[in-house]
């Protein structure tokens, strides 16, 4: 990357904006506003807080092009098989193509396919949600438990909770990931299991992790029922027809998806089950259409107005030119509570990558360190880093105007305290401000003096606000699609398989071999002293 015209261009350009401040920027341009924010159907960016002039933007831009974002994308929603390193496309706008124009790959129409098994979806869902699906005793459905990890656990999770508004009040939705059976067993304490739905949702259906627990989940349930009530209470979502079968799962309960869905891009796929019986399959629809508008804004509207290429070109400003190493997203919306965990998958298993996609070693920083929690918590922990650290950590805020509830003065005071913290971190507090401040409030001017150096505020921290009208399915739709794509062009603009996950798999394998060690009678497996070590200490340990 650094070869490129653009680049070098932009590190020369560096040097000379490096030490501009936003205050200025903003007092030298009343139109900055207007200049640096896009105004989408019911979502509006303002990416006017960042430390970025017009030249800045124009460059940025430049690389995109030598780069050929647009080129790739328009490969990738063609159905190229851009995930080289698996041979496999990456067709997640499939999935959400509403206008259903065919969708060829290896000379096939998946759109049909699609189809059907959204129809599928639809069916089973108004079952369940009207009640006509019935458990074994004759009860309907007031639990659905989502057994899946990563991209089987995460987009849904996710989403089923920001949509809490949109719930069916029958239904409560469950998610348990975690191979520590505090997970499963704390849910299956609330729970009934004749009233109670599992979805095991696996891509591979060979998951150690979902198969452990959909194991367990069942030996609970055939605790009180035989093995015909299954079909009444277990589905499967997964690529893997004849895995689901072995389980004991009949395929006509089988919701199936394709290997060139990404796991971390499958929430719009069959994994998304959880999601369409919670809200039902017209909410669900409207989920896929905004994410349907968020790709045809992708790949029809121009580098300067396109929000996924900005939000990528800012990130790369940032972690290659001034030196972040992480990116903060905060959601002041309590619903939205698991879009950073969401987020930390889509981005840091995607561009996660030190090779370029011809498998050369990359020649500068890739992904960055994805983390956040929402606002105004956030403010309470770690915000004292963001406004007074050492480190330059980008912010996106992200914010629904108009809430589901009724309480319109905490909804007040949540925006007031989301704006107050992009413009804190912009314009920060200058010497000659606290000082002000202090003598005002009748400090002596020894207390002032010691007291200065702690109250002054750099400030020129960049943000990113994301106001959304409403948290409504499809404008939650729009926002996904915005990050998966500005992931995808930063995977471009960084030349790295963003497709691909080799880097879980060592891990995989090791654990294998150490639960081998852990169940054995002595230890066979060659490790290193330490690992030997904890494994002969959890072996002593493990019986008192
Ligand atoms: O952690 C690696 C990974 O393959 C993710 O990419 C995926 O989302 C997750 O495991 C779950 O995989 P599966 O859906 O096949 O169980």
């Amino acid at each position: 990357m650094k070869n490129s015209a653009a680049w070098q261009k932009l590190l020369v350009h560096r040097d000379a904006v490096v030490s501009q401040h936003m205050r200025d920027l903003f007092a030298a341009d009343p139109q900055r506003f207007s200049r640096l924010s896009l105004q989408l159907d019911g979502m509006l960016i303002d990416y006017s807080k960042h430390r970025v002039t017009g030249e800045t933007m124009a460059l940025l831009f430049e690389l995109a092009r030598e780069a050929r974002v647009a080129e790739r994308a328009a490969a990738m929603v063609s159905g190229e098989k851009i995930n080289s390193t698996e041979n496999r496309a990456a067709l997640h706008t499939a999935l959400r193509n509403r206008a259903n124009a065919p969708v060829m790959l290896d000379g096939h129409d998946v759109m049909p396919d699609i189809n059907r098994v959204l129809a599928h979806m639809g069916r089973f869902s108004d079952a369940v949600r009207s009640g006509a699906w019935l458990g074994h005793t004759g009860k309907p459905i007031t639990d659905i438990v989502n057994i899946g990890i990563g991209g089987s656990d995460l987009g849904p999770h996710m989403v089923c909770e920001a949509l809490r508004p949109y719930g069916h009040p029958r239904l409560t939705a469950h998610f348990v990931s975690n191979v520590d059976a505090s997970h499963l067993f704390d849910t299956l304490k609330r729970i009934t299991p004749e009233s109670t739905l599992f979805i095991i949702a696996s891509k591979t259906f060979t998951t150690q992790e979902t198969l452990a627990n959909a194991h367990t989940a069942r030996r609970w349930f055939l605790r009180n029922a035989d093995d015909a009530a299954i079909a009444k209470h277990f589905v499967a979502v997964s690529t893997n027809a004849s895995a689901v079968g072995e389980f004991g799962i009949d395929t006509a309960n089988m919701f199936e998806f394709w290997d060139w869905v990404g796991g971390r891009y499958s929430l719009w796929s069959a994994i998304g089950l959880s999601i369409m019986l919670f809200i039902g399959p017209e909410r669900f629809g409207e989920l896929l259409v905004g994410a349907h508008e968020m790709d045809r804004h992708f790949l029809s509207a121009p580098a300067e107005k396109n929000a996924p290429l900005i939000l990528a070109l800012l990130g790369l400003w940032y972690n290659n030119f001034l030196g972040a190493e992480s990116h903060a997203v905060i959601p002041y919306d309590q619903h939205m509570h698991r879009l950073p965990a969401y987020l930390q998958q889509l981005d840091m298993e995607s561009n996660g990558k030190a090779v370029t996609r011809d498998g050369k070693a990359v020649d500068g920083a890739t992904g960055p360190i994805v983390w956040g929690e929402p606002g105004t918590n956030s403010q309470h922990a770690f915000f004292q880093l963001l406004h007074q650290g050492t480190r330059l950590v980008p912010v996106d805020f992200i914010a629904a105007i108009r809430p589901h509830h009724r309480e319109g003065e905490h909804q007040t005071m949540l925006l007031a305290n989301c704006l107050a913290q992009s413009q804190a971190l912009m314009r920060g507090k200058t010497a000659a401000e606290a000082h002000a401040e202090m003598l005002a409030q009748g400090l002596s001017m020894e207390a002032i003096g010691a007291l200065l150096p702690h109250k002054v505020f750099s400030g020129n921290r960049p943000s990113t606000t994301i106001l959304l009208d409403e948290l409504t399915p499809r404008i939650l739709g729009m926002l996904i699609a915005l990050y998966e794509h500005k992931v995808f062009a930063q995977g471009i603009l960084w030349n790295v398989n963003s497709f691909d996950q080799w880097g879980v798999e060592l891990g995989k394998q090791l654990a294998g071999r150490i639960l081998g060690d852990l169940q054995g009678e002595s230890i066979v497996g060659e490790h290193d002293v330490s690992t030997a070590s904890l494994i002969d200490h959890v072996r002593s340990r493990r019986t008192k």
